[in-house]
């Protein structure tokens, strides 16, 4: 049985709501990758990628997840994109189950439009945007994927079953 979990998938999905229910429900010990980072850094991703840019946001993805080598019983709710450098896979792979929460564009859009938090939707907060990000990632999803669920009309309970039942 693998030790912890990976939550992978697009902004919205729903990973950071399936972590918290795996972490309350469960008792893993959770860790969200953005606030773990803006912990870290001491101020937002949207300020970090202001200031420094994505290039140096992604860079301190990698290393975060690299740092997570040893932990145990862990749930990990990741950036949405996480998966698109390989480096990232392997270290996910090496550690855990990773496990794809994909949703429709239409819930994506209907769960951030009201949200300023995430820099890459800025001026760009339309289904077609997110449909258009989607499909590009979508490879890469599905590469990094031991298990996707599709969310769209389910609790976060029972996704959490289902990702349970996989393990
Ligand atoms: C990003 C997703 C965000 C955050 C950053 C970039 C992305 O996390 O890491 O804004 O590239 O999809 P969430 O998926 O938790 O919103």
């Amino acid at each position: 049985m693998h030790e912890n979990i990976f939550l992978i998938g697009f902004m919205g999905a729903g990973k950071s709501t399936v972590a918290r229910t795996l972490h309350n429900e469960y008792r893993m010990r959770l860790i969200e990758m953005d606030e773990q980072i803006e912990a870290q850094e001491g101020r937002s991703v949207s300020r970090i990628f202001v200031e420094d840019g994505e290039a140096y946001f992604r860079a301190l993805e990698t290393k975060l997840l690299l740092d997570l080598a040893n932990e145990n019983n862990t749930v990990v709710s990741c950036g949405g994109g996480v998966p698109m450098r390989g480096e990232n896979i392997a270290a996910m792979r090496a550690c855990g189950r990773i496990i794809y929460l994909s949703a429709a564009p239409e819930t994506i859009y209907g769960r951030v439009k009201n949200s300023h938090t995430r820099p890459l939707l800025e001026g760009n907060m339309n289904v077609e945007y997110i449909e258009a990000l989607m499909k590009k990632r979508l490879p890469k999803y599905l590469e990094a994927a031991d298990l996707t669920i599709e969310t769209d009309g389910k609790s976060a309970l029972q996704i959490c079953r289902e990702i349970l039942a996989d393990m």
